[in-house]
């Protein structure tokens, strides 16, 4: 037996078709071999594009960036036919890379139902798929049971936010690190510890923000043990003031948008014990880590999944998720939306998850880890060959996790660094930055992607554009 739906999907026809595309996809596409410049013959046809963009939604594009709707790996092509690397993949989100196969086939698969939205009233079997899937997957070392399906980051974190404080009403303050993100609703900007993407909004929520992990700190205090002491001192301070008031903790396990920032495994260990020794719920915000540390779950990478109650995903996902704990499940009522996603998100969602599940990149000797061991040599040698590029500051001159690499020239300095990315921009990679003073220049390149001959050719890029920003 077999409804209509499955024979559509099962068709030889519709499988020859899809296939036909897919091989004229790579086809095309086989042609990407390296950056170029503009085809000078596009350039007014592309200025005018970029104008319209910036003038729809009232403010210039960042960068001039339009894609074509192709690329190969790491390698994207914008509409005036140039091509760059692209090492920031929409902040992570194309971490399979351009025009994969593997992604166009999801894509082309997911155009078969009868309709582009799922809902949590009616729906097909795709969210469920991949929710049982990313279930799965957080259980094997976590007790992280249940995922509701959310079409932003911004609104699982809403949804993580209800279901803490569900569980602890009537407690109403958050304990949250200092320099977090955590997306731009109105809530989640209150959290987040970001003045500028808090200007000209009321805060709606009561924050106790505790200091991410500084090693510089640290070393001028005499040590991590006394800094640590100091730090939880602190949060206890917190909770001996506002008794029972925490209905969470919220911790981005490595800080993204604060500055690809990772902390002494102790500190964290130390507050989740914290946490768990007065009732209050740790959330893991790994929006921006999933996928890309040392191991698939950013709590997996510091074997502090045991303390887990809430996680959010995204990004990488491309259907993003609130799970929980059995324990943290909410009442009937407290999570629903019109929508849970498009089939293409879950689709393209579970074909990510696969390829990290079964693709070999974690561990030490796992992908993430060797480029980013690639990254940090390619990076240290082309300090050592202009020093005066790089001069000290208060950090890591190279640093990061896996997937999430920085790379600080000009001591950090904001616009410095703002002018370097966009000349390295101009001179054919795409990257982006973060912290919040020191700067750095920030990569989420596309590691399954990538081979370890590209990067001696980004790094040619690199300093090409950072040749220029030097003047
Ligand atoms: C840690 C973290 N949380 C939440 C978000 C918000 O996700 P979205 O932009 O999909 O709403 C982000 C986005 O940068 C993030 O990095």
């Amino acid at each position: 037996m077999t409804t209509i739906g499955k024979s559509i999907r099962q068709s030889p026809v519709v499988k020859q078709a899809i296939d036909a595309i897919v091989a004229e996809v790579e086809a095309k596409t086989a042609a990407i071999e390296g950056p170029k410049p503009p085809d000078p013959g596009l350039k007014t046809e592309y200025d005018e594009l970029v104008a319209a963009a910036g003038k729809s939604r009232g403010r210039d594009l960042l960068y001039p960036y339009l894609g074509s709707g192709a690329g190969r790996g790491a390698l994207v092509e914008l509409a005036d036919g140039s091509i760059k690397w692209d090492l920031v993949t929409g902040i992570g989100v194309h971490v399979l890379g351009h025009s994969n196969p593997k992604v166009i086939r999801a894509q082309l698969e997911s155009s078969l139902e009868d309709t582009t939205k799922h809902g949590n009233l009616q729906s097909g079997t795709a969210p469920y798929a991949f929710a049982q899937k990313l279930v799965e997957l957080a259980s094997r070392n976590s007790p992280l049971r249940h995922a509701f399906l959310t079409t932003s980051g911004a609104m699982a974190n809403e949804s993580a936010l209800k279901v803490c404080m569900q569980k602890t009403a009537p407690a109403d303050r958050v304990l949250a690190f200092e320099h977090c993100f955590m997306g731009r609703s109105l809530t989640m900007t209150s959290i987040g510890d970001s003045a500028g993407a808090r200007d000209g909004l009321p805060i709606n929520q009561a924050v106790d923000y505790v200091p991410f992990w500084d090693s510089y700190e640290a070393d001028e205090m005499g040590g991590a043990t006394k800094w640590i002491d100091a730090a939880i001192a602190k949060v206890q301070g917190y909770i001996d003031r506002f008794p029972k008031r925490h209905a969470m903790f919220v911790m981005e396990l490595i800080q993204g948008e604060g500055g690809f920032r990772v902390p002494h495994r102790t500190y964290l260990e130390e507050l989740m014990k914290l946490c768990k020794a007065n009732g209050i719920p740790v959330w893991d915000d790994e929006i921006q880590s999933f996928g890309r540390t040392t191991e698939m779950f950013a709590y997996e990478t510091f074997g502090l999944g045991e303390y887990v109650d809430v996680l959010c995903v995204g990004k990488m996902t491309h259907a993003c998720a609130a799970m929980f704990t059995e324990d943290m499940n909410p009442r009937p009522g407290l999570l629903s939306g019109t929508f849970t996603g498009a089939t293409v998100d879950f689709a393209v969602g579970e074909a990510v998850l696969d390829e990290l599940a079964n693709g070999g990149y974690y561990g030490e000797e796992g992908k993430f880890a060797k480029h980013h061991a690639e990254f940090t040599k390619h990076s240290e040698a082309l300090i050592a060959k202009h020093p005066a590029w790089f001069p000290d500051f208060r950090g890591e001159k190279v640093a990061g996790i896996g997937g999430m690499m920085r790379l600080t020239p000009f001591g950090g300095d904001k616009p410095k660094i703002v002018a370097a990315a966009k000349a390295i921009y101009e001179a054919g990679a795409v990257l982006f930055w973060c912290g919040h003073g020191p700067f750095h220049l920030r990569m989420l390149p596309p590691v399954p992607a990538l081979s370890m001959e590209d990067w001696p050719r980004i790094f040619e890029v690199i300093e090409k554009g950072l040749a220029e920003a030097a003047g």
